[in-house]
């Protein structure tokens, strides 16, 4: 099937100008959102039934890539993410397959978006953009966008989780996690360490209203 998709693909590409309209194929393991949609019911408390989460501190799972969220799905089993309220769900956890969990990603990244609204607040929402867009070079702050993209998207191809429309309360403590090193699950998470190291609360505050109210036009 997939070799068949790549012939046609390939046999595309000859004709030059139409390349660009074909879709790379994603040569990355999927789960089943159909199966994961059964495996999710203890979940709901906290992150809705379809991942919009009820509370500003938890965090949204709807339209996050599958990549990430099998990921820290991975790290929560293992013991080497911790949380005090997933901690609830770590017996269950344990009890899924790598498969069952990417189950439970794909069911979560197949659920539409939360859209969230920023604050209204001029001199916050310029200090989180100028960050978000630009980073800050001279107090070694990177810019989000090379891996979050421009709109919060993340990259689902290389597992850099989307941050648009994420809850802000969420978004501000675990960017705390991460400056202070607590956050430390994976190879990924030191990219994240490193590019919150120079940030004040006030910078983190303005970009996590910036994230929660980014969306794709
Ligand atoms: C009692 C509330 C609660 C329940 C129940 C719960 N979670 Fe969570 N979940 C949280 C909180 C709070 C966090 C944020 C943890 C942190 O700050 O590190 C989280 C984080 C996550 C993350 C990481 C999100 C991210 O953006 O990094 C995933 C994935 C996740 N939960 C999946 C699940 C799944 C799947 C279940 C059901 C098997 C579940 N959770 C059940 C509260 C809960
Ligand atoms: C070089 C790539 C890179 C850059 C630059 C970067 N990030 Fe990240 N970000 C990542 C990766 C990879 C992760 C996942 C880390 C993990 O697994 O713990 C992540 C995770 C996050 C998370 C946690 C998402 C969640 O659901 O838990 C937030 C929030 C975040 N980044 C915000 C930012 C902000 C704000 C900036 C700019 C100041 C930024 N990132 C710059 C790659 C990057």
């Amino acid at each position: 099937m997939l070799k068949t998709y790549l012939m046609i693909v390939l046999t595309f590409m000859s004709f030059g100008s139409l390349a660009s309209e074909i879709e790379i194929p994603d040569l990355l393991d999927v789960g089943d959102a159909k199966a994961g949609s059964a495996l999710v019911a203890q979940c709901a408390a906290c992150h809705g039934a379809q991942g919009k989460s009820i509370a500003s501190d938890w965090p949204n799972l709807a339209g996050q890539n599958q990549r990430y969220i099998a990921e820290q799905l991975k790290y929560f089993q293992q013991g080497e993410r911790e949380n005090v309220l997933m901690m609830s769900v770590i017996p269950y956890l344990k009890n899924l397959s790598d498969g069952e969990l990417l189950d439970i990603a794909a069911f979560y990244s197949s659920q539409p978006l939360a859209v969230g609204q920023a604050q209204d607040d001029e001199e916050l929402l310029a200090l989180g953009k100028s960050l978000y867009m630009a980073g800050d070079l001279k107090r070694g702050i990177p810019s989000c966008t090379a891996c979050h993209s421009i709109n919060g998207a993340g990259n689902a191809q290389a597992g850099f989780p989307r941050v648009s429309g994420q809850q802000k309360a969420y978004l501000i403590s675990t960017l705390k996690a991460y400056r202070s090193l607590e956050r430390d699950a994976g190879d990924y998470s030191l990219v994240m360490q490193s590019a919150s190291q120079n940030l004040k609360d006030k910078d983190i505050e303005a970009l996590a209203n910036y994230m929660h109210g980014l969306y794709q036009k």
